[in-house]
C-alpha cells in the first residue's frame, strides 16, 4: 500500500502485522456484536445541513477539555495492553498524540507507567483510566502514583463490573502473555498467564455511587465517568460531582444491545444541560464522525481502535498520522459546513435521515 489515506487503510495494515490473538482482542465486540456495528451505523443515519457564504478562510480545530487546550477535539481512549501492538506500547501512543497536539487516557491495564509515559513524552496530557480492584490497596497505590505523575483527571470506567463474553477472543484462545509489564495491575494479578476475563474478575463489582467520594478523596483530581448512556445516570453523575461524562459503550465490548453512542448522546447532553463537559467515544473513524458528535452536543470525542491501528502499523508515527487524518478531515468538514471552529457546530448542522 502507498501512504495510508484513511483510518481504514491503517486497519488493513494493522491486520497484516498482528497475530490472531491481539487482532481479535482489538477488533472484537461482545455477544452478537450488534452494538459494535451500531456504533458505526449510527453515523450514517445523520446527514449534514451545510451553511454557505460564511467566510471560512481561517479554521481552527482547537478546543479545551477540562480547561486544557488540545489542537483537535479528539483524545486517545484508554486501550489496555498496548505492548501487544508495538514494543514501546503506551509511550509510542503518547508521543504520537503529543505530536498531533492532544493527549491520552492511560488504562489501568497499561503496559507502561504514567511516569514512563511522561518521560517519553514530556508534558503530554495524561488522564488516568481507573478500574477499582477488590484489593483496594492496589487501587490506592495506583491513585497515589497517578497524582505524583502529573495526570490531569481520573477517568472512572463504569460499564465493566465484569467483562462481557467476547467470542472472537475465545475462538482464537487469546491469552495475555505472562511477561507483559502491567504496573497498575500486576500486584493484583500475580504471574499467571491469564485471559482478560480472569484479570477483570479481580475488579470490584460492588463499586457504586458512594465510591466516587472515596476516589475523589484519594486523588484530588477531577473525575470523568466513562460509560454513561442514559439521562438518569447523567443526572446522578452531575449530582455526585463528576467533572465530565464520556458517553461510551466500551466500543461495543460490554453490554450487547445498548444503543450506538451517537444515539445515546442527545439524551445525555440534554440531561446534563451544560453543567459538565460531555464527550463521546465509539466508532470514530472519520473527521465527519467527529463533526456529527460535536453537533449533537459532545465537546470532544475519544478514539480507541483508530489510533491503535496506527500504533500497530507504524508506531508513534502511525498514531500521529491517524490523529492528523482526523484533524484534516474535520478541518475540511468544518470548512464545507460553514464553521470556523468546533464551537460553531450546532444541532442545525445535521439531521437524522433514517431510523
Ligand atoms: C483493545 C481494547 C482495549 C480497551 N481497553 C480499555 C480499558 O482498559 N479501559 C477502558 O475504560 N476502556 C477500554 N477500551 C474501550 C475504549 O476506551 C473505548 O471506549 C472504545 O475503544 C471506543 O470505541 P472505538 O474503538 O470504536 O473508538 C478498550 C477498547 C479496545 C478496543
Amino acid at each position: 500500500m502507498n501512504v495510508p489515506l484513511s483510518i481504514a487503510d491503517y486497519e488493513r495494515l494493522a491486520e497484516e502485522r498482528l497475530e490472531s490473538g491481539p487482532w481479535a482482542y482489538l477488533t472484537g465486540g461482545s455477544g452478537d456484536e450488534w452494538t459494535l456495528r451500531e456504533n458505526r451505523a449510527a453515523f450514517a443515519r445523520w446527514t449534514f445541513r451545510p451553511r454557505v457564504l460564511c467566510d471560512v478562510s481561517e479554521i481552527s480545530t482547537a478546543t479545551t477539555v477540562l480547561g486544557t487546550r488540545i489542537e483537535i477535539p479528539v483524545v486517545v481512549a484508554p486501550v489496555a495492553y498496548q505492548q501487544l501492538y508495538h514494543p514501546d506500547g503506551e509511550c509510542a501512543t503518547a508521543r504520537g498524540a503529543a505530536a498531533a497536539g492532544t493527549g491520552i487516557a492511560v488504562s489501568t491495564f497499561s503496559t507502561r507507567s504514567h511516569e514512563e509515559i511522561a518521560s517519553a513524552s514530556p508534558g503530554v496530557l495524561q488522564w488516568c483510566q481507573l478500574y477499582v480492584f477488590q484489593d483496594r490497596g492496589v487501587t490506592h497505590e495506583h491513585l497515589v502514583e497517578v497524582a505524583a505523575a502529573g495526570c490531569r483527571a481520573v477517568v472512572l470506567t463504569v460499564d465493566t463490573p465484569r467483562l462481557a463474553q467476547r467470542e472472537r477472543d475465545l475462538r482464537v484462545g487469546f491469552e495475555i502473555p505472562s511477561d507483559l509489564p502491567l504496573p497498575y495491575a500486576r500486584a493484583a494479578i500475580g504471574d499467571a498467564p491469564k485471559n482478560p476475563a480472569d484479570q477483570f474478575a479481580l475488579l470490584d463489582a460492588s463499586v457504586s455511587w458512594r465510591d466516587l467520594e472515596w476516589i475523589a478523596g484519594e486523588s484530588n483530581l477531577p473525575i470523568v465517568l466513562k460509560g454513561v448512556v442514559t439521562a438518569e445516570d447523567a443526572r446522578l453523575a452531575v449530582e455526585h460531582g463528576a467533572a465530565a461524562i464520556i458517553v461510551s459503550n466500551h466500543g461495543g465490548r460490554q453490554l450487547d444491545g445498548v444503543p450506538a453512542t451517537l444515539d445515546a448522546l442527545p439524551e445525555v447532553a440534554e440531561a446534563v444541560a451544560g453543567r459538565v463537559e460531555v464527550y463521546l467515544d465509539g466508532g470514530i473513524r472519520r473527521g465527519t464522525d467527529v463533526a456529527k458528535a460535536l453537533a449533537l452536543g459532545a465537546r470532544a470525542v475519544l478514539a480507541g481502535r483508530g489510533p491503535v491501528f496506527g500504533l500497530a502499523a507504524a508506531g508513534e508515527d502511525g498514531v500521529r498520522h491517524v490523529l492528523e487524518l482526523l484533524r484534516d478531515e474535520l478541518t475540511l468538514a468544518l470548512c464545507l459546513l460553514g464553521c470556523t471552529s468546533p464551537d460553531e457546530l450546532t444541532r442545525g448542522h445535521i439531521q437524522r435521515t433514517a431510523t
